[in-house]
């Protein structure tokens, strides 16, 4: 059963997980995160699952981490608890994972929709990551990805001195792919989330691996990866099926093999 999310399949072959903690801006406590991991290990093991959005709702997308949950918490405890385990599969989850943002996406907030391959941005989409103002710092990702994203400058204004950007400037930066009005961001997310999921599952696979590999190897050994995971693709069904349909000007039928 899960308290903090809901989980609804919007579309053929579309998951969507929404943070349901709207009283508290969708803060991710332990067990929204825990309930965020075990969605996504459902939604790889499930075949008909083939792109997945996470979203919160318009006023928030997730204020951060729960704030209340640090209290009176030491090194010790905060490093035996499970959160970093549900990082790693947040992270690691194997297929498109689109976010669809809206208001307020701080922190740990941040650092979920910068887990995510794409992320759609409503116009009131506010990012930061104002963990110093708390006397602590991002810990899950934040100093890493967001510097990849939009840059050190930029970063270290978010970071050291808390900062947050609109929606544009996200966009302008390279942290967002569109910025949409309010009412459209969700609709737009799962609609990009559907044309992901039309395409051939294990292509889509391989082909976000590789990208996620540029930003975790050196050159030599992502481009090896790369040709791996291209000539794995010329062992399937769906690439024989692709190139005939292309060839026979219909469309293709996909079956994951
Ligand atoms: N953890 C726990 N609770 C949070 C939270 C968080 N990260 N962010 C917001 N909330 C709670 C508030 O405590 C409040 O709960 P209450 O009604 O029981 O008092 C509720 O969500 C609404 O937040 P509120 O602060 O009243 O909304 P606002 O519109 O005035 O301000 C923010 C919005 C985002 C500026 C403000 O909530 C904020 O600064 N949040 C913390 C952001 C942060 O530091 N994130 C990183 C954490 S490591």
């Amino acid at each position: 059963m899960s308290e903090n999310i809901l989980i609804e399949n919007p579309s053929n072959g579309v998951r969507l997980i929404r943070i349901n903690r709207p009283d508290k801006l969708n803060a991710l406590n332990e067990a929204a995160l825990k309930e965020i991991a075990s969605a996504l290990n459902a939604a790889e093991s499930d075949d008909s699952v083939r792109a997945v959005v996470v979203t919160g709702d318009a006023r928030a997308f997730a204020a951060g981490a729960d704030v209340s949950e640090m209290q009176g918490k030491s090194s010790v405890e905060m490093h035996s608890s499970k959160r970093p385990s549900y990082w790693e599969t947040i992270r690691k989850f194997p297929k498109p994972l689109i976010a669809a943002v809206s208001g307020w996406c701080l922190g740990g907030g941040n650092e979920l929709a910068m887990c995510a391959d794409m992320i759609i941005a409503s116009e009131t989409a506010r990012f930061g990551q104002p963990e110093t103002n708390l006397a602590i710092m991002p810990g899950a990702g934040g100093t890493q990805r967001l510097t990849r994203a939009v840059g050190k400058a930029v970063t270290m204004e978010m970071v050291l001195a808390g900062r947050s950007l609109t929606a544009y400037e996200a966009l302008i930066l390279g942290l967002v792919n569109r910025v949409v009005p309010v009412e459209l961001y969700l609709e737009k997310a799962l609609e990009l989330a559907a044309l992901v999921a039309s395409k051939a599952p294990l292509a889509i696979r391989q082909a976000k691996e590789s990208v996620q590999k540029s930003f975790e190897l050196p050159l030599e050994e992502s481009l090896a990866v790369e040709r791996t995971n291209y000539l794995l693709l010329f062992g399937s069904e769906d690439k024989d099926e692709g190139v005939a349909a292309f060839l026979e000007k219909r469309a293709p039928a996909w079956k994951g093999k």
